[in-house]
């Protein structure tokens, strides 16, 4: 399949698990009751208003990939793992960050419940992800696969991670940087938390050992890619279609790939990392034809 092209029954696919996604996730998240309900109802608010369900997707789809059937096990991970993924979300549009007003179509967290309900309901969402994840312990011999996929759940969010690549991405702003910075802020910010989703699928499902490097170095190029092809909508689409302000990364001086090698030079690596991360998979022993066209599709995502 060319890379430019997704098919129409691949984006039917996307769409449809998309949806019984959001049903998951639905499943999992807090009722808004007691003294503490601005913040669970700022939670929520975030929680609930779409977005594309990426790394759930590729979670639940890599422990496919490796025959797991057990729903109870990898259910409370995918809602875990979105509640991380919303939480930086909403940190990364505080004032103090990326200072953006809109988000998944809707006004931001900070806009609408006032930026302490705000730090509060990120703080909430991370921990609340791991309570939530802890569901997945049956007190059974699967419970071993578990606490590994919890100590990557932990880790690569974490200063070692996505926590890490912020970091260096608001505090190098409006400087000049190189290359390998540059490679280091995306790789940690943006990789990370798909290598995190990828590799959880992977371990619940018991895949093997030295597949898990590989599924490590898929993530980490179809990270990269996701990143860089963000850094090229924020130049070229519209608030309306990607439900979050153009032009951010200007406003914020910000480091990217399109500010360091251009548009043209973004476009081709872009695709090109996507396509050795699909010539990895011929290194695993489990295969998916869905997850390889869901990959492919993010090529040309226009949101
Ligand atoms: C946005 O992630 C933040 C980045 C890492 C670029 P997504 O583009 O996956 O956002 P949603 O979840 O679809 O809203
Ligand atoms: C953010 O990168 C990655 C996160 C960890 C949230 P961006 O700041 O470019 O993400 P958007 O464009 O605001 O979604
Ligand atoms: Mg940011
Ligand atoms: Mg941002
Ligand atoms: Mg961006």
């Amino acid at each position: 399949m060319n890379n430019k092209e997704t098919t129409k029954q691949t984006r039917e696919m996307i769409k449809e698990r998309a949806a019984r996604i959001e049903q998951i996730i639905a499943r999992f998240l807090p009722e808004e009751t007691g003294y503490q309900r601005t913040v669970l109802s700022a939670m929520n608010y975030t929680m609930n208003a779409g977005g594309k369900r990426l790394r759930p997707m590729l979670m639940e789809e890599t422990f496919k990939m490796y025959g797991g059937e057990d729903r109870d096990l990898i259910e409370p991970f995918m809602a875990a793992i979105e509640m991380i993924h919303t939480y930086s979300l909403i940190h990364d549009d505080l004032p103090a960050l990326d200072n953006d007003d809109y988000r998944r179509g809707r006004k931001t967290a900070h806009v609408v419940y006032g930026e302490a309900m705000a730090i509060l309901a990120g703080d909430a969402l991370l921990n609340y992800a791991f309570e939530t994840a802890a569901k997945a312990f049956q007190g059974n011999e699967k419970d071993i696969q578990t606490a590994k996929a919890m100590q990557v759940l932990t880790r690569k969010p974490g200063i070692y991670g996505m926590i890490g690549g912020q970091t260096a991405d608001v505090e190098l702003e409006g400087q000049t940087i190189d290359m390998d910075t540059l490679l280091f802020i995306h790789e940690n910010k943006t990789a990370a938390l798909i290598e995190c989703a990828m590799l959880i699928g992977a371990i619940l499902a018991g895949a093997p050992e030295p597949d898990l490097a590989v599924i490590e170095q898929i993530g980490s190029k179809v990270g990269l890619a996701f990143q860089i092809q963000d850094d090229i909508l924020d130049k070229t689409s519209t608030t309306e279609e990607l439900g979050k302000p153009v032009g951010s990364d200007e406003k914020n001086a910000k480091n990217t790939y399109v500010s360091i090698k251009g548009l043209d030079q973004a476009r081709i690596d872009q695709e090109r990392l996507t396509r050795e991360a699909i010539d990895l998979f011929g290194q695993l022993g489990g295969q998916n034809t869905f997850l390889k066209e869901l990959l492919l599709s993010l090529t040309n995502r226009t949101h």
